[in-house]
Order: structure tokens, then C-alpha cells, then sequence
């Protein structure tokens, strides 16, 4: 028995429809931007491993700190007791961030580091005796994650169908995705607005916070906005007290081209959640950060209106080494440049696979992810796409119709050039 049948006896993966799924390929190693099966192929990585990878797989130094870390104490409980890396961590990212962002509570992923922030934001207006405000406002196509908080502000992804009946009460605006010459940009733009000021008319007292992946929804198909835009809707928020929260689990530590999204956009939010690169694609780790303002809501003497909110994992050591470790690397000139490298890597082949290949439309970069979408016109199979892809050797996951680029910063130009006229040819043939 195959490794992967003994597996699909056994294991349940997720986003996985079990019965008509291949068998799992099994991958035996990792080394750079490539994962390598037990049959030693070699898969270019062009999606990160669900976006988590950074500066490539089984990388030395981070592997080195998590070694150090467990030979000195790999876990201990986090209330009452904290620990060097931890402290380590926070500084390091607090002298990355503005002022603002001065408060640092941890979780083990994406979506609990989301949750945090719903939950701080809830419970804020609750302490401040402002008992009205119970209703999230997100976008539409938003993902910001699986769990019950998560998903409820994610309810128009597609994703979460199923348990629309247990959602609390939460509002989405139209979100105005863009493309290069998208020649409707402002008229979307504007509607979008348009609809978040009516809504902050009439609503505004009941509203605890608005949350948005800045400037790219991963999940919802690599749907990128403008800055500008983004940075009015902040104003209104902001004309409203609306508290907001920025989901960077995906866009965080360079994906955008700059350390995060929301510098690009130019202004600075009350929640910050971080997570996937947080420890360069090594250990589940995520981070929820705030203010001194938010911070000092939760002061008392009475336990009730403490964050009373933990995981057992909570602020894992060798998760916060290897965090350490990664933020080190991501600010060296060598991943600087390698991070404009794939920006212009993206700008130069992205232009070329489209006039190539006219069936694709709707490119778009943001620093290191590029993204296009097959014209619905043309009959194809996602499937057989992936599978192709797969046979090529570059690991793609396509959502949807968009075939999205978001590759470790290890990656070269050369293997982003082979990368492109693969999946030009791919593309091509299988039309
Ligand atoms: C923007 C965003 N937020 C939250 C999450 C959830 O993260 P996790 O899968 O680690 O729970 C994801 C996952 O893809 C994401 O892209």
C-alpha cells in the first residue's frame, strides 16, 4: 500500500471533497522554492504553500533558531508566565510599525487572529458601557478565515454557504475589484462608497468595527483595489468612530511590496492581524495588534472586562524564534531586492502570457502576486488545468477562474520566465 492510499484511509484534508479528490501526492522534502515528491520531482512552489512560505522551504536559518529555541524551552503557559523570544518578537515588530500599533496579543492562525480582533473590537464598546454595537461591516468577496467570527464576516466568499443560518448580524459593501484598464474603476468605486456612507448614516451606532484584507482578497480570487480608494473608505469610517480592522494574515511581511498593505494605502488601523508569513511558512503562529487606546478599555479591577481569550499554544516559543528569525531575513537588502525582483519579474512576463494568450483577461500585480482570469467564453476544466499544471512541475492553485502567482521570496527571475511560458503553453494547448 502506497503512502498516499495508507493516508487516504486515514486522514481527512482539508478544502477537500474526499471522494472525487486524487490521491494526495506525497512530498518528501523542501529545499528553496521547490517541494520535491517521493518520486524526487521537483514542483516550483508559485503559491508560497497556501501563502505561508517567505524565503523558501527548509530554510537554514529559521531552522537553526526553532533548533536553538527547543533545546532551550519549546513551550510554557502564557498567562502569568512570558518568555524572551516573545518579547524579542513584539519589539522588533513595534519598531516596524507606527506608534499607533503599540499592543501585541497572540493566537496560532489567520482566523483566531481574526477572531481576537472581533472579539477586542466587541467587547471595546462593551467596556465603554456602549452596549448597541453587535454588527461587523466587511466586503463582499472578503476571507478572513473558517471560524464562526471569521466566517461571518466572510459570508459572500462563497466559501461558508452552509451555515448562513448561524451567522450574527454583520454587513457587507461592494468591493470595487480592478484590473489593469479596468475602464469602470471609479464608477465602482464610487458605488462602493456610496453605499458604506448610507449605511454609516443610518447605522453607524451599531456598527463595532469594519474589517478588510487591504488592498488584495486572497481567498475571494486575488481581487485587488486601489489605495486611494481604500484610504477614503478609511476616512468615513474614521467620521463615523467606526473601529477597523485590517486583515493582513495574506498581504503581510512584503507580499504587497511593502512591509504591509496598509502603508501603501497610508493610513494606520486599530487592529492589525497577522499570521502565515509571521514565521516564514515554519510554525502556526499569528499575532492581533492594537493600540495603548484599545489596550486600556480592558483595565479594572473587575476580571469582566479583562480579554478573557487564550490558546493553549498561545505564543509558542519556537513559533516566536522562528518569527524572529524570519523577520531578519525579510529585512536583509538581498529580500528587499528579491521582493522588486518578482514585482518586476510579474510586470515584464504577466503583459507578455496576456497578449499571448487572448482568452485571459483582467491581469493585475500588487508587488510579488500577480493574478489573471480565464474568459468564461472558453469552456475549460480547473481540474484538468491543475492537473497540468502539476504535470509541468509548478505548483498552482487556481480559484475559480483566476490563476493567481504568489511565490516565495526565493524565487529567480529565470524560474519566474520558465514559470510564465509554461503556463503559457499550458494554456495555450488546452484550448
Ligand atoms: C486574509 C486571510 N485571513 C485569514 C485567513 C485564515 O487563516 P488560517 O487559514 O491560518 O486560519 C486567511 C487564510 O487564507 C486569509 O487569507
Amino acid at each position: 500500500m502506497t503512502l498516499s492510499s495508507r493516508d487516504r484511509a486515514l486522514i481527512w484534508h482539508p478544502f477537500t471533497q474526499e471522494q472525487t479528490a486524487e490521491l494526495p501526492i506525497v512530498i518528501t522534502k523542501g529545499q528553496g522554492s521547490y517541494l520535491y515528491d517521493e518520486h524526487n520531482n521537483a514542483y516550483l512552489d508559485l503559491i508560497s504553500s497556501w501563502w505561508v512560505n517567505l524565503h523558501g522551504h527548509a530554510n537554514i536559518a529559521i531552522a537553526n533558531a526553532i533548533h536553538q529555541q527547543a533545546l532551550k524551552l519549546e513551550h510554557v503557559i502564557f498567562a502569568g508566565f512570558t518568555h524572551e523570544p516573545a518579547v524579542e518578537l513584539c519589539e522588533r515588530l513595534k519598531a516596524l510599525l507606527p506608534p499607533h500599533l503599540a499592543r501585541f496579543f497572540f493566537s496560532d492562525n489567520g482566523s483566531t487572529a481574526v477572531e481576537v480582533a472581533m472579539k477586542m473590537a466587541y467587547q471595546y464598546w462593551q467596556n465603554k458601557g456602549d452596549f448597541k454595537r453587535n454588527k461587523f461591516v466587511s466586503f463582499v468577496g472578503g476571507y478572513h478565515g473558517d471560524t464562526f467570527g471569521a466566517m461571518n464576516v466572510g459570508r459572500r466568499s462563497g466559501f461558508h454557504d452552509q451555515f448562513q443560518e448561524l451567522f450574527f448580524e454583520s454587513v457587507t459593501i461592494s468591493y470595487p475589484n480592478t484590473w489593469d484598464g479596468d475602464a469602470e474603476v471609479e464608477q465602482k468605486e464610487h458605488e462602493s462608497l456610496m453605499q458604506l456612507q448610507q449605511l454609516l448614516v443610518q447605522e453607524h451606532q451599531q456598527i463595532a468595527a469594519f474589517i478588510a484584507e487591504p488592498l488584495v482578497q486572497g481567498a475571494g480570487g486575488m481581487r485587488m483595489c486601489r489605495p486611494y480608494y481604500l484610504k477614503q473608505v478609511v476616512s468615513l469610517l474614521r467620521e463615523y468612530n467606526i473601529l477597523i480592522i485590517f486583515d493582513e494574515v495574506m498581504t503581510g511581511f512584503g507580499r504587497t511590496g511593502a512591509n504591509f498593505a496598509f502603508e501603501i494605502v497610508g493610513c494606520v488601523p486599530d487592529f492589525l492581524c497577522l499570521s502565515k508569513g509571521l514565521t516564514g511558512g515554519f510554525l502556526p503562529l499569528a499575532l492581533t495588534i492594537t493600540s495603548n487606546h484599545i489596550y486600556e478599555a480592558f483595565l479594572s479591577n473587575d476580571f469582566n472586562t479583562a480579554f478573557a481569550h487564550g490558546h493553549s499554544y498561545t505564543a509558542n516559543p519556537l513559533g516566536c524564534a522562528a518569527a524572529k528569525a524570519s523577520l531578519d531575513l525579510l529585512l536583509t537588502t538581498k529580500t528587499q531586492s528579491a521582493i522588486q525582483t518578482i514585482n518586476s519579474c510579474h510586470l515584464k512576463y504577466l503583459p507578455d502570457l496576456m497578449q499571448h494568450c487572448k482568452f485571459l483577461k483582467n491581469s493585475r500585480v500588487r508587488g510579488t502576486i500577480a493574478a489573471f482570469e480565464l474568459d468564461t467564453n472558453y469552456a475549460y476544466s480547473i481540474k484538468d488545468l491543475k492537473e497540468q499544471f502539476l504535470a509541468k512541475r509548478l505548483l498552482l492553485r487556481p480559484l475559480e477562474s483566476t490563476i493567481y502567482l504568489l511565490p516565495p521570496y526565493s524565487i529567480t527571475a529565470d524560474e519566474l520566465n520558465d514559470a510564465y511560458l509554461k503556463i503559457a503553453s499550458i494554456i495555450t494547448k488546452h484550448f
